[in-house]
């Protein structure tokens, strides 16, 4: 996202910039042309210069707001690939200078949300058609999907990432990159890794251990790495342990290559890395978004002696063998026309799948049902995060328009009430500067105030037959999310609540809230409160029209948590180590301030260092453990029918174990349920953050396909050894055992499925 060249390089300046080089070589490989066969011949056939070029981004405007590309070497027939964002969808310019055509991508849910399908075939079928857009629109490489663990749920990026849980994140990510990928383009996993805050994210040192980062913080990395190898994987800007991660040799070349046998490319994410010399070295073949100092600073290196030609070698030919596999190397025609309709439909179809029933007692409501709706979201409904992780998409479809084509007679007086108070609040809102007088485009913008007027509200409870109040929250780059603001609902908010339940309560009628957020809210104070509450995240372009469906009963609800919901935001057990800072000090620690130059600083804590005192005990590791009452757990969602499970069996085989379920549906509805598999933690032994385990671990699930009201469905699920960290020469300790948490229905419940001594 960040331009370091300092000259806008286009294509012109880049023939400039080739041809002086051109003119010194001795061409002893005249007609060698760059093909799938010759890499190691083309990296021979290079010089100095042009390796350093390879490896060094180029701005080159093939695709309008692309985030980078790659140098050109005509006279090897090397073309410039072109590499954009990001995970809701392809990020560029939806128009031209000169062109009436349109580019719009289509906006789709957050990563958040594909997490919480639990999902597989779901979220695949995003990635082609998000794949799909890549190729159509001339783009190589899309610059996703975030993968970072959820350590806190105020991580301006949380949104992007898929989960506290290293197995839901990295069996997302996979679905996705294989989805994409069998597009024929290639996807980008970032950030690698432990990039879990937003704040002073440049140079920020996160203190970890080695058991966190292979059980937690790795792991989601290794789980996607080996089940979907993606064609790249960009290096995060922060340091690990007192090294930055573009040239942190251990985690590129021993971890990611070594051990979990990566075949692809890295590159840094823009503007990360500082030396040279160490950024090559470590096996982070690419540097974004580059420009000329690198590539001087790469052939100075070479030439006094900071850096082996060999590492820089090895660090072309694998970028050669990226470009190799992209359409643009394969002169595929695209022809800037996806199909964004039926695209928009895949899109639907997750928030579909994603959004989670958290409370049920009148939910769904008959078509035709007279609603009043309120909270300034369901006239500003938010389809994605600020950022690089935002998208150009056609449209949004803000919920009224959503809830009117689908059937509900909205009440007159408090839509006309909010659509001239919307008008007011457009104008504030443009008045204020986001952040210290920088208006700049990938910080989120000011948000509408809520409104409240009783006398509307007492009026409305008496005409319409219930109430819809949605809450809204955006965050995005660059910055982390305040819990005093973001976490907690505002007085307006809470105000809202009161008076909206107290008026359609005393007439005998419901409320439901729908939480259109991008990460997690307070809900334990005012739950008992509403009817019903649904949590939809930041649906993309058409997931209000989703939510119109689940309310009205034409989808049934299937997604499940993918993050914990706590009662205070003090209950994670990473926010005495996690920043909160107030805007104005922000600006300090802010994503455009500091770069790394190559100096790890410890002077405050949380902002140039991050303990990550909690370890492997995140999220729901931790609250299961320590017997912490949160408001939903992790796996939680409701359904509108019910399900019935066989006793769960368990066998050992090859690698791993099975489990097996027969789910059937008692219920008057068709649905869809999820079995969540856990390794359950001896009840006695005592919680050792040091070393113990958690009292649960995520480690199978799956979702049933559509069950029909009696039919059911045996649902295996496979647990490999590898990623039950407990597990001792194949076998599990004493007392460990395999527990299925369910959360279909109208409950939340455990069921063990054996004692580990038959296994
Ligand atoms: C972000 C990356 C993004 C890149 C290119 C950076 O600021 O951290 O996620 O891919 O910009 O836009």
């Amino acid at each position: 996202m960040l331009n370091l060249c300092s000259n806008n390089t286009p294509m012109k300046k880049i023939i400039v910039l080739v041809l002086p080089v051109l003119a010194g070589i001795v061409l002893n490989a005249k007609d060698l042309k760059l093909s799938e066969n010759n890499i190691p011949e083309t990296v021979k056939a290079l010089t100095l210069e042009e390796k350093a070029m390879l490896v060094v981004g180029f701005k080159v405007e093939k695709v309008s707001g692309a985030a980078g590309a790659t140098c050109p070497i005509p006279r090897l027939g090397i073309p410039s690939i072109t590499l954009a964002d990001g995970p809701a969808g392809l990020r560029i310019n939806p128009t031209r200078d000169g062109d009436e055509q349109t580019y719009y991508c289509t906006g789709f849910p957050i990563g958040m949300m594909m997490a919480s399908t639990w999902n597989r075939d779901v979220v695949g079928k995003v990635g082609q058609a998000m794949g799909n857009e890549v190729l159509e629109y001339g783009v190589d490489v899309l610059l996703a999907p975030g993968a970072n663990i959820h350590r806190n749920s105020m991580c301006g990026r949380n949104f992007e990432y898929y989960s506290e849980d290293p197995l839901l994140a990295g069996r997302t990510a996979a679905a996705f990159i294989s989805g994409v990928q069998s597009q024929g383009v290639g996807t980008c996993i970032k950030h690698f890794a432990l990039n879990n805050q937003e704040t002073n994210r440049l140079i920020c040192n996160s203190i970890v251990s080695d058991r966190a980062m292979s059980e937690i913080y790795l792991r989601v990395f290794e789980i996607a790495v080996k089940e979907s190898q993606p064609w790249t994987v960009m290096t995060s800007y922060n340091c690990i342990n007192g090294i930055q991660a573009a040239e942190n040799k251990w985690l590129i070349s021993d971890k990611l290559r070594g051990d979990w046998g990566f075949e692809g490319c890295v590159m840094t994410d823009w503007g990360g890395g500082y030396r040279a010399e160490k950024i090559i070295s470590s096996g982070n073949d690419m540097i974004q978004p580059g420009g000329q100092y690198w590539c001087d600073e790469i052939v100075r290196a070479v030439r006094d002696g900071r850096l082996d030609e060999k590492d820089l070698d090895a660090c072309v030919g694998r970028v050669l063998e990226l470009i190799v596999k992209t359409p643009t190397f394969k002169g595929y025609k695209y022809s800037d026309k996806p199909d964004l309709a039926s695209h928009a439909l895949v899109g639907r179809e997750a928030a579909e799948e994603g959004t989670v029933l958290l409370k049920r007692t009148a939910l769904p409501y008959a078509e035709g049902t007279g609603v009043a709706l309120f909270g300034v979201g369901s006239y500003d409904f938010v389809a994605g995060g600020t950022g690089s992780g935002d998208v150009h998409r056609p449209y949004i479809i803000d919920l009224r328009d959503a809830l009117s084509q689908g059937g509900f007679k909205l009440d007159g007086a408090v839509d006309e009430y909010y659509s001239e108070f919307m008008k007011l609040e457009a104008v504030r809102c443009r008045n204020i500067d986001t952040e210290a007088g920088l208006n700049l485009w990938f910080l989120e913008k000011e948000r509408p105030l809520e409104a409240l007027n009783r006398e509307l509200v007492e009026n409305a409870a008496k005409r319409a037959q219930t109430a819809v109040i949605t809450l809204t929250r955006v965050s995005g780059e660059s910055k982390d999310r305040l819990a005093a603001t973001s976490f907690y609902l505002s007085s307006g908010e809470m105000d809202l609540i009161d008076c909206v339940a107290e008026a359609f309560h005393s007439e005998g009628k419901t409320v439901t809230v729908l939480l259109n957020v991008c990460g997690a809210v307070e809900t334990a104070s005012w739950k008992d409160k509403v009817d019903d509450i649904l949590i939809c995240y930041l649906p993309g372009q058409d997931g209000s029209r989703a939510v119109a469906d689940i309310l009205c009963g034409r989808v049934n609800p299937s997604g499940r948590l993918p993050l914990t919901l706590p009662i205070r935001w003090e209950d994670e057990p990473s926010s005495r180590n996690f920043p909160q800072i107030l805007a104005d000090k922000a600006a300090n620690y802010s994503f455009y301030r500091n770069f790394y130059d190559g100096v790890v600083r410890n002077d405050v804590k949380n902002i140039d260092y991050t303990l990550y005192e909690e370890d492997i005990f995140v999220g729901y590791r931790y609250h299961s453990s320590v017997g912490q009452e949160v408001s939903y757990p992790f796996g939680y969602g409701l359904s509108y029918t019910d399900f019935e499970w066989s006793e769960p069996a368990t066998r050992k085989v090859a690698g791993g174990w099975e489990v097996s379920v027969k789910v059937k549906n008692i219920g008057s509805r068709e649905g869809k349920d999820v079995v969540e598999i856990y390794l359950a933690h001896p009840a006695d032994e005592e919680y050792l953050p040091a070393e113990g385990r958690p009292a649960l671990e995520l480690k199978g699930y799956a979702k049933t396909g559509t069950l029909g009201c009696r039919e059911t469905e045996t649902v295996k699920i496979f647990i490999p050894e590898w990623i039950c960290d407990a597990a001792q020469g194949g076998k599990l300790p004493k007392g460990y055992c395999f527990t299925a948490l369910r959360s279909a229905g109208s409950h939340f419940s455990s069921k063990k499925i054996c004692d580990s001594s038959n296994l």
